[in-house]
């Protein structure tokens, strides 16, 4: 199985992120976003797949992975003026973005931002809508539940909400990665994630102006971000495409990755051409 190097640190400005910078440095780059509460290992299926013929970036979000945590008080602002800082240290003026549920927030804002900075979009298991009074409500019963009881805990009640119930019964290897980056994570980097996903605006009237080519891919069974809610998505982005990806939850690229990558080359190959 191919090698993926250990992430180096890169300075963005106010501190360092981890990051894996891997592929030919004149290739088309994708720079990989990580959702809730996870880290860049989460896009190891896609760094072996793709590494030959693109250069892929994939970084751990402040307070996650191994990137510090600082003061733990974030926003979706400051995760976005991180992405563009580690851009900018990176040298890449257009990138692809490739982003999974909170890192589908990050892009999100980030296109309503710098829209130019972006020659394709990949939208996974995400939505554009701000959260409910239910679902900020329930963050908070997050927060609480990550203060009292810690990650290791906290991993136990939300694996079976991200996670296919054929990925539980019968992908012990991926159960046990995927609660592994959950355990690792710093309980403050986590809280100070919550708050900052229940605190993001809404972007759904950014979707019809996006001019990017954008994929919209999901699993079969994400019960957080449903097909459903991914159509609608991909319905309002002019030519946007919609994958469904069969044998997957909420992480559609970790749960089936021949699917979610059988989506993915196609349409990176046609932004290179
Ligand atoms: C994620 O996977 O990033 C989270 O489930 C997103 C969220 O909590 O809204």
């Amino acid at each position: 199985m191919k090698e993926i190097p250990e992430a180096r640190s890169v300075d963005v400005g106010d501190q360092t992120l981890a990051v894996v910078d891997v592929g030919p440095e004149d290739a088309l780059p994708v720079v990989f976003i990580h959702g809730f509460p996870f880290s860049h290992r989460m896009w190891e299926p896609q760094l072996r797949a793709f590494s030959d013929d693109f250069r892929l970036v994939a970084y751990d979000i402040r307070g996650h992975g191994q990137s510090p945590v600082g003061d733990g008080q974030y926003t979706i602002e400051l995760f976005v003026d991180d992405l563009f800082g580690l851009l900018d240290r990176l040298e890449i003026e257009e990138v692809v973005g490739c982003g999974l549920s909170m890192g589908g927030y990050v892009l999100l804002r980030a296109l309503e931002r710098e829209p130019e900075r972006f020659g394709g979009v990949v939208l996974c298991d995400t939505r554009s809508e701000a959260d409910t009074d239910e679902g900020r409500l329930k963050r908070v019963a997050a927060i609480r539940a990550l203060k009292g009881e810690g990650a290791s805990a906290y991993a136990d009640t939300f694996l079976p909400l991200v996670l296919a119930p054929e990925t539980l019964d019968a992908r012990p290897e991926i159960v046990a990665a995927v609660r592994e980056m959950i355990a690792a994570n710093p309980v403050e980097g986590m809280v100070g994630a919550q708050i900052a996903m229940a605190a993001r605006t809404d972007t759904t009237d950014l979707l019809r102006q996006i001019e990017a080519p954008t994929l919209v891919i999901v699993g079969e069974r994400d019960e957080l971000t449903p097909p459903a809610t991914a159509r609608e998505m991909a319905q309002r982005i002019p030519g946007a495409g919609v994958t469904v990806v069969s044998r997957a939850g909420h992480l559609s690229n970790l749960e089936n990755p021949d699917g979610f990558n059988d989506a993915l080359r196609p349409f990176l190959e046609g932004l290179r051409e």
